[in-house]
């Protein structure tokens, strides 16, 4: 379409330059001819010329003025319906322009707003995060907030629930950018940035490839806390970082990551990718006994900064792994019965799912893994009694009908159609988890 598009501009002007140097020409002889006449104007003027007679004027005179008109009639006949039936790809042409420079204007917006925390092409990064006490305000511990990674988020959302992410921000870790939540972004400049999006999202075997990575860590965090030695281990090297980081001393600070970075070397080593993912193969099985843990490690899924997870959104302290971290009296910020851990599901951002709310909510489970595919609709009722703030994201594929992309094949526009984040068995079990917990 733009080489279309660049061709039609190149002969647009050719076509200029040559009725510029045909204008020249004219003038040139024009003028040649004018200083030739000079002073000879009323022996040569035009009406004192003897003209053809009339047997010629009648015939071959009248014929020419005829066949010329024809001829041009012709021409526009012709010339004007091939017009029309360029206009739609001119039209397209205007479309794919606007995009792509849309798409870029956007990406430079992103590098500026967005980057530092969702990382360069939206990769995922962090966020640092005050926690303070709840009621006093009284500072609790400085943190690093996961900011998922936007490059799948258009399939989880429509473009109309980012903006309103966008708009207002979240819970006061994702700042307001839209001007109706007080952010210094206007509608058509946070417009540009989702086009921008569009262009970085991954395809059905990249989410499925980080899915799947981000599985084998899970499994690995799951065999490292059933040993106590390797898991008081792994948890000290974490809170000696936090330690570390408390003084702000570089060298101590680098010193703790080097001793956690070979911690985790030795546990892969221990437990190696090829055998985790032979592993979660077996569990995925429904009949399986360790199935729910499945479903868990489907929950907590770290991949991609946390965007294919629940517990980002559905467990406190999670997003920032208050587990292995420590408050300024080195005290974990996140436990469970004086442990540390997390009360999974137990609610944060989304609403608690523990102690059988889910089977209450949705008795028949077939609604409730409909839910977890689409996700909710702002206004629209789901399950039981729920309220859909178009918050819970959808986590099969999402068809979007306004957005139009080039089908390569049939050289047609489609509605793009945006992989799914969990496969239908991943969605299954992630829900036999929930109803569980
Ligand atoms: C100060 C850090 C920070 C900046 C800057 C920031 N974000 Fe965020 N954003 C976050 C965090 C943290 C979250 C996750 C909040 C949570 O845990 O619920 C988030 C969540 C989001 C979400 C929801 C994603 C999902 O899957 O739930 C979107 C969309 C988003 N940000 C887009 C943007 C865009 C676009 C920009 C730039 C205009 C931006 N953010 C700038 C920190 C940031
Ligand atoms: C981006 C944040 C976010 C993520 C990620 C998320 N949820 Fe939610 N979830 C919500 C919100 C918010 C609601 C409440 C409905 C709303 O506001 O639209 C909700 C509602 C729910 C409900 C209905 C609860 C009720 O009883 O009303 C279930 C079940 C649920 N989520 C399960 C999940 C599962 C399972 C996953 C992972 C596959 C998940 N959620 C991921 C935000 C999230």
């Amino acid at each position: 379409m733009i080489l279309a598009q660049s061709a039609a501009r190149n002969v647009g002007i050719v076509i200029f330059a040559i009725i510029i140097v045909g204008f020249l020409v004219y003038l040139f002889f024009n003028l040649l001819e004018g200083r030739k006449e000079g002073g000879s104007e009323i022996e040569l003027a035009a009406n004192r010329k003897p003209y053809f007679p009339d047997e010629i004027l009648e015939t071959r005179k009248l014929d020419q003025s005829l066949l010329s008109g024809l001829f041009f009639l012709a021409v526009i006949g012709i010339a004007l319906p091939l017009y029309w039936l360029g206009e739609p790809g001119r039209h397209e042409g205007l479309v794919d322009n606007t995009i792509e420079l849309w798409t870029e204007r956007g990406g430079e917006s992103y590098e500026e707003n967005c980057s530092a925390c969702h990382g360069g092409g939206g990769a995922g990064g962090i966020a640092s995060f005050a926690v303070t006490e709840q009621g006093t305000g009284e500072f609790v511990a400085s943190v690093d907030w996961v900011a998922p990674s936007l490059t799948s988020v258009l399939t989880r959302f429509t473009e109309e629930e980012v903006t309103y992410t966008l708009n207002f921000g979240r819970n006061g870790v994702m700042p307001a950018w839209g001007a109706p939540g007080g952010g210094p972004l206007t509608e058509q400049q946070l417009e540009i940035i989702i086009v921008y999006l569009r262009s970085v999202q991954k395809d059905a075997d990249a989410v499925q490839a980080a899915v799947q990575d981000g599985l084998i860590e899970a499994a690995r965090d799951e065999w490292v806390s059933r040993d106590p030695d390797l898991s008081a281990q792994l948890r000290d090297a974490h809170y000696a970082v936090a330690r570390a980081t408390q003084t702000g001393q570089s060298s101590l600070i680098e010193e703790a990551e080097a001793e956690l970075g070979s911690v985790q070397a030795m546990l892969g080593e221990t437990f190696p990718n090829a055998e985790m993912a032979a592993w979660l193969d077996e569990i995925s099985d429904p009949s399986h006994e360790e199935y729910l843990t499945y479903g868990k490690l489907i929950f907590i899924n770290k991949a991609d900064a946390g965007a294919y997870s629940c517990a980002r959104c559905h467990t406190n302290k999670w997003s920032y792994d208050g587990a292995n971290d420590l408050d300024v009296n080195g005290e974990p910020l996140s436990t469970v019965d004086g442990e540390p851990g997390y009360v999974q599901g137990g609610g944060w951002f989304g609403p608690n799912i523990t102690g059988g709310a889910e089977v209450a909510q949705f008795p028949n489970v077939d609604n409730h893994i409909d839910f977890i595919r689409r996700g909710s609709e702002d206004g629209i009722r789901y399950g039981v009694a729920g309220q859909g703030g178009g918050q819970m994201p959808g986590f099969s594929n999402r068809l979007d009908e306004d957005v139009l992309v080039l089908n390569e094949e049939t050289g047609e526009r489609e509605a793009v159609n945006w992989p799914a984040s969990l496969t239908e068995e991943q969605i299954a079990a992630v829900v036999a988890y929930a109803r569980s917990i």
